[in-house]
């Protein structure tokens, strides 16, 4: 699915920079490339070999490190889209299946190619009975998060008929395995840490309806799947299903650059969205609201945000690539409302103070500067708090719902035949060259 790639779409002469070191006057060209849409970028391919320069750019903010046809952002204008299509649009006539189907294959669905993609999802919601045991080693305080990491990597150990990257049907197989998988993963590692039975997935039911049946039923009770919360959940699923080489996806895809089996690529990207600073914010906005507790208090965590000497962050504040709203957030904003006046939650305290928190923000002089914005875990967390899930399941869910996004990143690069290993170089600040000192010498 990746695009004929670069040099191909390159021309010489105007479609060139030219790179001058002014310590010897030596100048060269470097070819620019440019996609379908957002910034040219040149080509540094082969720049060490020809001018024996590296370039520096930590933490990657200015380096496109592949190219890829399945989501494009804007972060000035605030546009994400999949396959060319709105995420608000998305997020509001389609579902969740649809969009994974759209981010493997490129394109939507037609009605049939829907259902025989949502009945091989279905058919692989179980997990291999054997893998229950690897809950029960876990303390049942442990992180689900932690959880996570170890099961995901530990479906390689399972599943050695889907492990072979060169085989396209095999990747096929553990794609949808692990798209289907995942909520039942998911589900359990909540029922452990509550001390409930596992429940089992029900083929009758859809995705996201099957994931909170899961979740919140109990054997001795019926459970009524609410409508509302289901389509919430569903839309959840679609704001989070991709964002294009964000570090989680950037880590599955270096590790996967290795041949590293689909499993253990996945399993990388959860531990990378763990952290607080990726997906693990949308349950650090959550403390950081209680931490607030009351509109009155708004104003000094504002003033501690921008004190250069305290770590404090505004959480679900700031993106590395949106310096506008991010449009994830926007819908959110508007779920948040449906979910709590569904569940008769209107008055919900938190969300007051979360509505209160982005006016004051988006009216300081710091924050406008800066372009910080609501991102998309701003709101998440007071939806899915409400819908009952404890705040260490949050991340778990942006997990689950990145899920196919990583493993669409992941197929792109394994089918792209330019795709080598990444390793990239570093600016050396180290000792240079010394004598090895023997320990009787040290002193
Ligand atoms: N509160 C206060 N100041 C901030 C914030 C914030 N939330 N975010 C950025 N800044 C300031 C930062 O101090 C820096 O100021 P200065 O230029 O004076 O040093 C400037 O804005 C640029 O910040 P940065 O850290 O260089 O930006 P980045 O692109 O490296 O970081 C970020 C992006 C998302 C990690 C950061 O905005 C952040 O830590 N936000 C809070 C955590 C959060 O909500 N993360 C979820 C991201 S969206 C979901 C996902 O992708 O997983």
């Amino acid at each position: 699915m990746a695009q004929s790639t670069s040099t191909e779409k390159t021309s010489a002469g105007p479609n060139t920079v030219t790179l001058t070191d002014n310590s010897t006057g030596r100048s060269w060209e470097l070819p620019i490339l440019e996609g379908n849409e957002g910034p040219r970028v040149i080509d540094v391919r082969g720049l060490y070999n020809d001018t024996g320069f590296f370039t520096y750019d930590p933490g990657f903010g200015a380096t496109a490190s592949c190219d890829s046809a399945i989501t494009f952002i804007d972060g000035e204008k605030g546009i994400l889209r999949h396959g060319g299509y709105a995420i608000e649009d998305l997020a509001e006539h389609s579902s969740y299946m649809e969009v994974c189907y759209l981010l493997l294959q490129g394109e939507l669905p037609t009605r049939a190619q829907r259902k025989e993609f949502e009945s091989t999802i279905t058919y692989h919601t179980m997990l291999h009975e054997q893998m229950l045991n690897f809950y029960r080693g876990f303390r049942r305080d442990s992180h689900p998060m932690s959880i996570m990491v170890a099961v995901v990597g530990a479906l390689s150990a399972f599943y050695h008929d889907s492990t072979d990257i060169s085989d396209p049907y095999q990747r096929m197989v553990a794609s949808h395995r692990l798209i289907a998988k995942m909520p039942t993963i998911a589900a359990m590692a909540y029922k452990y840490s509550v001390g409930q039975p596992f429940v089992y997935p029900r083929n009758d039911l859809k995705y996201a309806e099957n994931f909170l049946y899961m979740t919140f039923s109990v054997p001795c009770e019926d459970f009524k799947i609410r409508p509302a919360l289901a389509r919430a959940m569903d839309r959840i699923f679609i704001l989070h299903a991709d964002h294009e080489q964000n570090a989680s996806t950037s880590t599955v895809r270096i590790a996967g650059s290795s041949g590293a089996n689909p499993f253990a690529c996945i399993a990388a990207g959860i531990a990378s969205l763990w952290g607080p600073a990726h997906g693990g914010a949308n349950e650090a906005v959550l403390q950081m609201l209680q931490e607030i507790g009351s509109k009155d208090r708004i104003p000094e965590f504002i003033q501690r945000a921008k004190d250069k000497d305290d770590p404090f962050r505004l959480m679900g504040f700031g993106h590395r690539v949106y310096k506008n709203y991010d449009p994830r957030a926007a819908v959110l904003r508007k779920s948040c409302h449906e979910v709590l006046d569904d569940l008769g939650k209107r008055d919900e305290p938190l969300l007051d103070l979360a509505m209160e928190l982005e006016r004051i923000a988006l009216e300081d002089d710091y924050f406008a500067e800066k372009k910080l914005f609501p991102n998309v875990d701003f709101y998440s967390g007071i939806i899915l708090q409400a819908m009952g899930f404890p705040t260490t399941m949050f991340t778990v869910l942006f997990a689950l719902a990145r899920t196919v996004g990583w493993v669409a990143q992941w197929k792109e690069m394994v089918e792209d035949p330019h795709h080598r290993i990444s390793r990239p170089r570093q600016l050396y600040t180290g000792h240079p060259k010394r004598d090895f000192v023997p320990i009787d010498q040290r002193g």
